[in-house]
């Protein structure tokens, strides 16, 4: 009886896909975009420019388009692009996390010895909300960022999905229902790693699965080919004119026709052996002439006179035609490398599918755990654009998609949420000759202001209940609130707390007055928590703590707490701002040359044992500088920059010389990048 129930209960259901929560309304919060960093110079031009002094940058310095790199929460950051790039992307690669916490670890180098970085909380975070209720979870993650992504593709774009076999049924499925079954056109498998030897449950598991689905019917894809065989070609290929070595192959197809295609040709009928004529179209290109108004028989004596044809001694025989080598085999669904097959392809010196080896050792490897092969994205991009399309990777993690797309000269956006993944990525765009200019975003204060809006407003015409926000923000840190104070808002044993808004940085005006508010209320310890500064603010405010006797320390309210459920675990660590020291020089000519003095972490106890142990000396901790000659107190132009590569270790600690083209007064400001990923500014003042 109870079956009998069931069965009428499914037959009445929709066909879909069902898990449990699962929400089939996306949300599209449309947040503005900050640019909190425009680059324009590659390392590698800069270094070419030095040499052969041409300024080869300029004119791509004009074009109107920057490429992005965005940093934030993909779901975030999609929906604010959609009002300026729905319909506008023509190939989307992602390859979002897994399964593994390998998400998110970096191996990361501190002088000559590397160590291991754990994901961070927002990353945690990620990974939580993506396998916290499991495939549930995981699924209705993807599901929302699917249907964004499908919004933001043109009429004739690709999307490719790679997944683990651990996931791909599903994900398939859900694609399915995103793009509709139609839009499917692949399920590539590609070989991720050697062999595994040994295995007593399971056949080696060696490969990913990577879906191919388009928007719509019209989409762009020119197939690539890869070399024949060599054995193929030794054993078909036997003979040679002066176009080259061909094989005799068929003129004709299985299956008899009415027209001029079932007739006979030269004493052969193809009626008679159940064939038709079907001329290949790369035969009719080697004629030269336009056979658009020939007959068959007429374009077939054309190839005969072309000596294209071979013609059997024995009459009536099938004549076939002489099919010269091409470019290669299409590419097939499986993308496997193969070790020790050197020689084994006809023309190259290449293995079988070495441009889509998994990564060990080579060259471009960066130390991400979850690093994809640049091989394997060129196939993509090749495949699915035209040199004018504009490609995109939402979980870019070191920047694969985007390197690719800027070395064949694609446009391109990229995103992830990892401080590390974005500042890896930049390094590594950096390192591409000529790479074009492009710009780092991230939602910045928009994207707390919307948590602060939704955190605390209980009633859309309420003004956001400041005192709630600082309670919690004391809450975390471990504090008391404060009554009666204008300026204070708590204190933590002896120390007073000043909190920044979430929506301005902490000017310096801000903590004299908080400041003078202690000294009035008789104490002499202050921390001050914010979220952004003034810029160049640090010296300034220690020389007035210190000059009014305030034990003074500044902190930075992580993206952390943002995050319920590292909140509710309380993972939450305010750190201290860095100190850097930084000095401008000039020189005889009147040129500039700005020099790293000194760089501190002050909570030597935030940063893991082992790392502590490695470092020598303070320039250890730093990982990238850059300085911008002029900056206009808004976004930072990178005009220089210094860093560690995982070949070259060595960082600079003076810039170049800096000539300036006007006289008068100018504001450097330099951006030091920790071995964690913190940026720490400085603002110096020189006249020219
Ligand atoms: C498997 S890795 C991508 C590796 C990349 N294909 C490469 O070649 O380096 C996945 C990336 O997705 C990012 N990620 C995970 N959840 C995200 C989210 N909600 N928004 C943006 N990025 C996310 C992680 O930070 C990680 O860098």
């Amino acid at each position: 009886m109870e079956t009998v129930k069931m069965t009428e209960e499914i037959k009445t259901m929709p066909t879909g896909l069902y898990w449990q929560g699962k929400k089939t309304e996306v949300d599209r919060i449309v947040l503005p975009f900050q640019t909190i960093e425009t680059i324009n110079e590659s390392r590698a031009t800069r270094e070419k420019e030095k040499k052969t002094g041409a300024d080869m940058f300029k004119e791509e310095a004009n074009a109107n388009w920057h490429n992005r790199l965005i940093w934030g929460d993909n779901k975030y950051v999609m929906a604010s692009l959609l009002p300026e790039f729905a319909g506008k992307i023509d190939l989307i690669y992602i390859d979002p996390p897994f399964a593994t916490g390998a998400d998110f670890s970096v191996k990361m180098e501190i002088g000559d010895a590397s160590w291991t970085k754990e994901p961070s909380a927002i990353e945690d975070k990620a990974y939580r909300d993506t396998w916290g209720r499991g495939l549930d979870s995981y699924l209705q993650m993807m599901y929302e960022r699917l249907v964004l992504m499908r919004e933001l593709l043109s009429e004739n774009a690709s999307i490719y999905v790679h997944v683990g076999p651990n996931v791909s049924h599903y994900i398939k499925v859900v694609l399915d229902d995103v793009f509709g079954m139609d839009n499917y056109h692949s399920e590539i498998v590609w070989r991720r790693s050697n062999s595994h030897n040994k295995l007593t449950d399971q056949y080696g598991p060696i490969h990913d699965v990577i879906f191919f689905f388009s928007k719509t019917s019209a989409f762009t894809f020119h197939p690539t080919t890869r070399p024949f065989s060599r054995g193929y070609i030794e054993e078909r290929f036997k003979y040679r004119d002066n176009h080259g070595i061909y094989q005799p192959n068929y003129l004709t197809g299985p299956g008899t026709r009415k027209g001029e295609s079932g007739m006979p040709w030269h004493g052969f009928d193809p009626t008679r052996v159940g064939r038709h004529w079907a001329i290949p179209a790369k035969l009719r290109e080697l004629l030269n002439i336009d056979t658009s108004a020939m007959t068959t028989q007429e374009i077939l004596d054309e190839c005969l006179k072309a000596e294209l044809l071979v013609i059997p001694k024995k009459e009536g025989g099938q004549p076939m035609y002489r099919q010269y080598l091409n470019e290669g085999v299409p590419h097939q669904d499986v993308w496997a490398y193969q070790p020790n097959t050197k020689g084994v392809l006809y023309g190259t010196d290449e293995c079988i599918d070495e441009d889509v080896k998994w990564l060990e050792q080579e060259e471009e490897k960066l130390g991400y755990e979850t690093q994809k092969p640049e091989g394997l994205i060129q196939r993509i991009i090749e495949t699915s654009t035209d040199s004018d399309s504009l490609v995109a990777d939402f979980f870019c993690g070191s920047g694969t998609t985007g390197a690719v797309a800027e070395k064949l000269g694609r446009r391109w956006i990229m995103a992830d949420l990892g401080r590390f993944a974005i500042h890896t990525t930049r390094k590594r765009l950096l390192g591409i000759e000529g790479c074009k200019p492009f710009v780092v975003q991230n939602l910045g204060k928009y994207e707390r202001q919307y948590w602060q809006g939704v955190t605390f407003k209980k009633r859309s015409d309420e003004q956001i209940p400041l005192y709630e926000y600082i309670e919690f923000i004391l809450k975390l840190y471990k504090a008391e609130p404060l009554a009666g104070m204008l300026h204070l808002h708590g204190r933590k044993g002896k120390r007073l707390i000043h909190i920044g808004a979430v929506d301005a940085p902490v000017t310096f005006a801000e903590i004299q007055e908080a400041i003078a508010e202690t000294k009035k209320a008789g104490q002499d310890s202050l921390d001050i928590l914010g979220w952004e500064w003034e810029m160049g603010l640090h010296d300034v405010v220690e020389k007035a703590a210190k000059a009014s006797g305030v034990h003074l320390r500044l902190f930075s309210i992580p993206r952390d707490v943002m995050d319920d459920r590292a909140v509710e675990k309380g993972e939450i660590t305010f750190y201290e701002l860095a100190y850097l020291d930084v000095e401008a020089q000039q020189d005889k000519a009147g040129r500039f040359v700005v020099a790293l003095k000194d760089f501190a972490i002050p909570n030597l106890d935030l940063i893991p044992q082992e790392v502590r142990k490695i470092v020598k000396k303070w320039s250890d901790y730093i990982d990238y500088w850059a300085v911008d000659w002029d900056w206009n107190e808004d976004t930072f132009h990178n005009m220089w920059q210094s860093y560690r590569t995982r070949k070259e270790r060595k960082l600079e600690l003076k810039t170049d010389a800096h000539a300036y083209e006007t006289k008068g007064r100018h504001l450097i400001m330099v951006k030091v990048i920790d071995i964690f990923g913190n940026d720490t500014t400085k603002v110096l003042e020189v006249k020219s």
